[in-house]
């Protein structure tokens, strides 16, 4: 190990911190087998984001149906998938009470399943774990609404309202969640540290969170395989696999003895 081990650095930074803020993104979940959004073969490469926007989603028997179909393709990789090293090591981070709050951009669950708390963790763009009326918020059971879809029913509609039911996802175009995305900056201006893990940090206002704690004094580490916009503001860059980076920060760090 090198002094200027960009690991080790970030290990000596997550040593001394005390209200630690995490913003992940799908970057962390591809080492479990789910693909993220804008790297070679992602989810961007194979649809129009354009084209699957809420409002089209509202309009749009057509669009609602396509929604579902790609929506029915990744819930079983979501479902079926297993948290890893990079998710043990926020749990670690959280164990050793230095946990702020994670901030998720992800809706596969994961983190929570690794150990994560539901308390100090905030799932930004929703989750495809749930299903939900668009109509009247009723929320539903994913897997029972996945089943019904298997079973022939193309776009459920919501059993109270007969409405329009969408997994519990932000999509573009869909209004954030107020009181999670209040509560994400609200955190990242009183963090001591911020990390981001696993983000290409091109989408607003999830990408805000690392540059208001900037803004409010904090040394940001980037743990991420590609550079992002926000690299020159990293005290710390580490352009590495999640699991295995995450892993030797907090194991250099000492936290967990
Ligand atoms: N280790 C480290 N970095 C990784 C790994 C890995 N194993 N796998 C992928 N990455 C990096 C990629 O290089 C990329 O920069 O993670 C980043 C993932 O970026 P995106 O695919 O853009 O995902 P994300 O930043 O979460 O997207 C934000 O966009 O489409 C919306 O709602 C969607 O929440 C998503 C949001
Ligand atoms: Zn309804």
């Amino acid at each position: 190990m090198s002094a200027d081990d960009p690991c080790q650095l970030a290990a000596g930074l997550l040593a001394s911190a005390e209200r630690v803020v995490i913003l992940t993104g799908a970057g962390i979940s591809t080492e479990s087998g789910i693909p993220d959004f804008r790297s070679p073969g992602g989810l961007w490469d194979r649809y129009d984001p354009s084209q699957l926007t809420y409002d089209r989603f509202c309009a749009s028997a057509d669009t609602r149906k396509t929604y579902w179909d790609i929506a029915t393709q990744s819930y079983p990789v979501m479902r079926d998938a297993e948290p890893n090293a990079a998710h043990q090591a926020v749990v670690e981070i959280e164990r050793a009470a230095k946990l702020l709050c994670l901030v998720t951009q992800n809706v596969d669950g994961l983190h929570q399943r690794a150990g994560s708390s539901d308390e100090r963790t905030i799932e930004i763009h929703g989750s495809a774990m749930r299903a939900k009326c668009i109509d009247c918020g009723m929320e539903h059971d994913r897997a029972t609404i996945h089943d019904r879809i298997l079973g022939g029913d193309a776009t459920p509609a919501c059993d109270g309202c007969a409405g329009r039911l969408k997994p519990a996802t932000i999509s573009f175009g869909q209004a954030m969640p107020e009181k999670e995305t209040a509560a994400a900056f609200s955190a990242a201006a009183q963090c001591d540290l911020m990390i981001v893990i696993g983000s290409s940090l091109v989408v607003y206002p999830a990408a805000g969170v690392p540059e208001m704690a900037v803004r409010s004094g904090a040394p940001l580490v980037i743990v991420n395989r590609e550079p992002t916009q926000l690299d020159p503001q990293a005290t710390v860059l580490v352009h590495g696999a999640a699991g295995e980076s995450m892993s030797r920060i907090v194991t250099e760090s000492g936290i967990h003895r």
